[in-house]
């Protein structure tokens, strides 16, 4: 046996750190290792992970690749490398990468998974699909890969199949509450109503009050339907999809956050404005609405989707709340309040609306997106547990809160299940004096 380098403790030591968060430290030790081993292949490569994670993302490529070709065998630092890529939506690099990975190493489940998120990412669903059924041929006990390939056999109409996925998804790790969703949205599609209500009535049974289940049964039933998507909704299912929030909205096509910045350039003063984002999620809107703000607050309820939008940054405050609640704290603070696809959660607006008023200054503006209902007059929960409005529903509501309608414009707002969502993007505003 060859003798124990001296940096081998070193590099120990950065790795324990690196895995606890302590970047700053990891990054010391990498370094020291560097100084006495410059090739040390490991240390390149971690270092260069380490260096993404801190947003010097090429100078974290230039590293791995050094220590790639140092040690061209290695599957992992080309699967680490081809995560950067797909990171950073270099889509056609992150797939080589993974290609690589898997030919070295055919027997890496993650490998083939994450090959499958970037085929998928592509519109290569039938390829993806084939990537996720290789990586669960070696470990088919992975609830998530499962409910990815769910999504994506849904996103071709294989309606039947996306519902055997999400059901062993939703076997295999019961805390997935998006595949018991995503279940019975399945069976809806495939016209089998009761069987989705079934889906929720069973979940009920195992748990008793839970309020995902609960949203969704009444979504399905049309019965005892809520005001608006429960507190505890909204706090369980996007506490468990912010992770991979933004990564399905991108394969959605996903265009709310723009629908609403090109609102608010056309309606709003130019800059120096105190807007508030209103259920601001992972903060997708906060690069757009950025150079209009001299004051950018974001509120939401999930405490999840608040740490990814501090991760993404932009924001001057972030508040953890219900928005009604914390509009009607509000007087006469916003210029303008902005909320992309999340009045989908609300079926009532008038509470809202009202609150909206309340925080606006005069003359500031309303500007938000709803998904389309074909009944003008009224609003309904649709069996996917979103809420859709009708226009003239919109203009009544607007009117008895004191907003006056600017523009109500029909847009696609993303895809679901390989179709466009029609809904309207709606800027209002409150009267300059009295209203
Ligand atoms: C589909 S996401 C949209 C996020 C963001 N606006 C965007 O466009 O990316 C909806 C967000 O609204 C939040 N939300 C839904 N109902 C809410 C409520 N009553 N109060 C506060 N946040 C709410 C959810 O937690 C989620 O983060």
């Amino acid at each position: 046996m060859g003798e124990r380098p001296v940096w081998a403790d070193t590099l120990e030591g950065a790795v324990s750190l690196h895995q606890k968060g302590d970047l700053d430290g990891a990054a010391t030790a990498y370094l020291q290792v560097l100084q006495v081993a410059p090739d040390q292949p490991d240390a390149l490569h971690f270092l260069g992970v380490l260096e993404h994670q801190r947003g010097e993302s090429e100078a974290g490529i230039r590293r791995i690749q050094r220590a790639i070709a140092l040690r061209p065998e290695h599957a992992d630092m080309h699967n680490n490398l081809g995560n950067l890529f797909k990171e950073l939506d270099r889509t056609d690099d992150a797939a080589r990468c993974y290609q690589e990975a898997i030919r070295l190493e055919p027997r890496a489940s993650h490998a083939h998974q994450n090959y499958a998120v970037v085929l998928r990412r592509a519109g290569r669903h039938e390829e993806a699909v084939a990537s996720y059924d290789r990586a669960l041929a070696l470990d088919p006990l992975a609830g998530d890969t499962h409910y990815n390939r769910g999504n994506a056999l849904r996103e071709m109409g294989r309606f039947h199949e996306a519902a055997v996925a999400y059901a062993r998804a939703a076997e295999l790790d019961p805390d997935n509450t998006r595949a018991y969703t995503n279940l019975g949205q399945a069976l809806y599609r495939l016209g089998q109503i009761k069987e989705a209500g079934r889906v929720f009535e069973a979940w009920l049974e195992k748990e008793p009050g839970n309020p995902v289940a609960e949203h969704m049964r009444a979504a399905c039933s049309g019965e005892n339907l809520p005001d608006r998507a429960s507190d505890g909704y909204v706090t369980r299912v996007f506490d468990s999809f912010a992770g991979s929030f933004d990564e399905n909205l991108r394969n959605l096509e996903y265009r709310a956050p723009e629908l609403v910045a090109d609102a608010l350039e056309r309606h709003a003063a130019a800059e120096g404005l105190s807007i508030l984002d209103a259920g601001c999620g992972t903060g997708l809107c906060a690069p757009l609405l950025r150079s209009r703000a001299a004051r950018l607050v974001g509120v939401d309820l999930s405490r999840g989707m608040l740490a990814e939008a501090q991760k993404r940054g932009g924001y001057d405050a972030l508040a953890e709340g219900e928005l009604t609640a914390y509009l009607e704290g509000r007087s006469g603070e916003f210029d303008a309040v902005v909320s992309a696809d999340t009045l989908v959660y609300f079926g009532d607006l008038s509470a809202f609306l009202a609150a909206a008023h309340g925080a606006l200054r005069p003359g500031g503006r309303l500007i938000f997106t709803v998904e389309k209902a074909e009944d003008a007059d009224g609003f309904r929960l649709n069996p996917h547990g979103r809420y859709a409005h009708g226009g003239s529903y919109l203009e009544g509501a607007l009117a008895a809160a004191g907003l006056e309608l600017l523009e109500m414009a029909e847009e696609h707002l993303r895809k679901e299940a390989g179709r466009p969502v029609e809904g309207f993007v709606v800027c209002a505003g409150r009267g300059s004096a009295a209203g």
